[in-house]
């Protein structure tokens, strides 16, 4: 199994040069022979990381493993970043630009049940359960591919022009109750600073064909807003509503209410938005009308401008509907909110052709819209950004049944991680090396 694995990773390193195409430069090449040199040191991290997966803002053993790692490598090393995160400077010997690279490092609280000789049976305590820990969305591999990345491009530290900042981020997940986390501390620590970077590049492994990188530029994944709804009536006996006010039938009235604003209020023509109310929670007898119903959903739009608007009317959609019954409706939309994933369409017009250079046309698509969020954006919102997903269902599975991200039988194929290598550590070159040579 674990040589049949690295086998056919290998396979992935045959240069994909496509017809028609300028063939890959002296930088290129030094990265494909040493993705391919490096490959069996990053599958052995990730399976680690795999073996040892932590929860967000928990991610001690792994920052440290990548703290040590890039200390080793002669990197300038900052780590404690937003609690667990680390950042590792590697300036090249030549002068240019500054570009960023970006991992997220934290597991979810999900019982693994693939089957794997590196199988996470850790266990620890969420929100007062005991729950299973495991990368059941494949940030080990992000961790391991940029751990690669970083160990790559040092080697090559002498033909660099510019400087590649690596950034190791906890709780993109969202941190614990109580707690902050995730992208926007690691900004408000100065992540994005001395250096501050020009562009950044991450990627997420996603349940499409192994091998291959689906982008989308503009819009790509949503914004992400939790929505909170307390309806507060009268308490009174199921047998004479008349005598209070029923939270249970305005709160029902509200889940539907809710629903008219993506279907019939917003320009369903522009992009899509949805609103799930994903949680209940009111009375505690079947013949007591209870005083007060809590509901929570979540938002997801793609337009900045819609978030807005949607949320304001949500908020008139369950305050009015309240007022109608005599009841009242408080809106709030907490935090964890993530802004849309959008995706520089300068800088993602510009770095197109070195993602086709690197794995082929064929295996380079444009997306459609995707609807869970990443924050990833937040740093887009500072730096051009460009974020895609590498594709890790293995050849003989269809990605249409192949299990999703946050299922228990979540899996990544071991022969997506060269290419997630040379992707990145080429998106850095090549930018790196346009920035260096452009007039300034
Ligand atoms: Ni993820």
């Amino acid at each position: 199994m674990r040589s049949l694995a690295l086998l056919s990773a290998l396979a992935c390193l045959v240069p994909a040069t496509a017809k028609g195409q300028a063939p890959p430069d002296r930088l290129a090449r030094m990265v494909d022979e040493g993705a391919a040199r490096l490959l069996p040191k990053i599958v052995a991290w990730r399976r680690d990381i795999h073996e040892h997966p932590e929860l967000s803002n928990r991610e001690v053993r792994t920052g440290r493993l990548v703290a040590e790692h890039l200390t080793r490598l002669g990197l300038e090393v900052r780590s404690g970043v937003a609690k667990t995160g680390v950042v590792g400077v590697l300036r090249g010997g030549k002068p240019g630009p500054v570009v960023a690279l970006r991992a997220d490092m934290d597991a979810l609280p999900v019982t693994e049940l693939v089957d794997l000789p590196f199988k996470s049976v850790v266990k620890t305590e969420y929100n007062g359960q005991q729950v299973g820990v495991m990368h059941a969305c494949g940030h080990d591999n992000h961790v391991a591919i940029l751990m690669g990345v970083a160990e790559l491009l040092a080697g090559m530290k002498a033909d660099i022009p510019g400087t590649v900042k690596f950034i190791f981020q906890p709780a993109e997940e969202g941190a614990p109750q109580g707690e902050e986390g995730g992208a926007g501390v690691m900004i408000r620590e100065g992540a994005l600073e001395n250096p501050a970077p020009g562009a950044i590049f991450g990627l997420h492994v996603w349940p499409d064909p192994v091998g291959t990188v689906t982008y989308r530029s503009g819009p790509f994944m949503a914004a992400s807003d939790w929505l909170y709804v307390t309806v507060r009536g009268k308490q009174t006996h199921g047998a004479q509503p008349w005598g209070g006010v029923d939270p249970i039938v305005v709160a029902s009235q509200i889940v539907l209410g809710l629903q008219t604003i993506a279907s019939r209020q917003v320009k369903v023509t522009q992009v899509p938005a949805i609103i799930t109310v994903g949680m209940i929670q009111g009375g505690n007898r079947g013949n007591i009308i209870p005083d007060s119903v809590i509901m929570q959903g979540t938002v997801r739009t793609f337009d900045e401008t819609m978030r807005t608007d949607i949320k304001e009317r949500i908020r008139r959609t369950a305050e009015s509907i309240a007022a109608s019954a005599g009841a009242t409706a408080t809106v709030s939309f907490g935090s964890g909110a993530n802004p849309v994933t959008y995706n520089d369409p300068a800088l993602t017009e510009k770095m197109l052709p070195t993602l086709r250079r690197v794995l082929g046309d064929a295996n380079v698509r444009s997306g459609e819209l995707s609807t869970p969020a990443e924050d990833f954006a937040l740093y887009q919102q500072k730096v051009p950004g460009l974020f895609f997903f590498l594709g890790v269902v293995p050849k003989d599975r269809d990605p249409k049944t192949a299990p999703p991200n946050h299922s228990p039988y979540f899996f990544a194929d071991e022969a997506a991680l060269p290419s997630g290598v040379r992707v990145m550590a080429n998106l850095a070159l090549d930018w790196l090396q346009a920035g260096a040579r452009a007039p300034r």
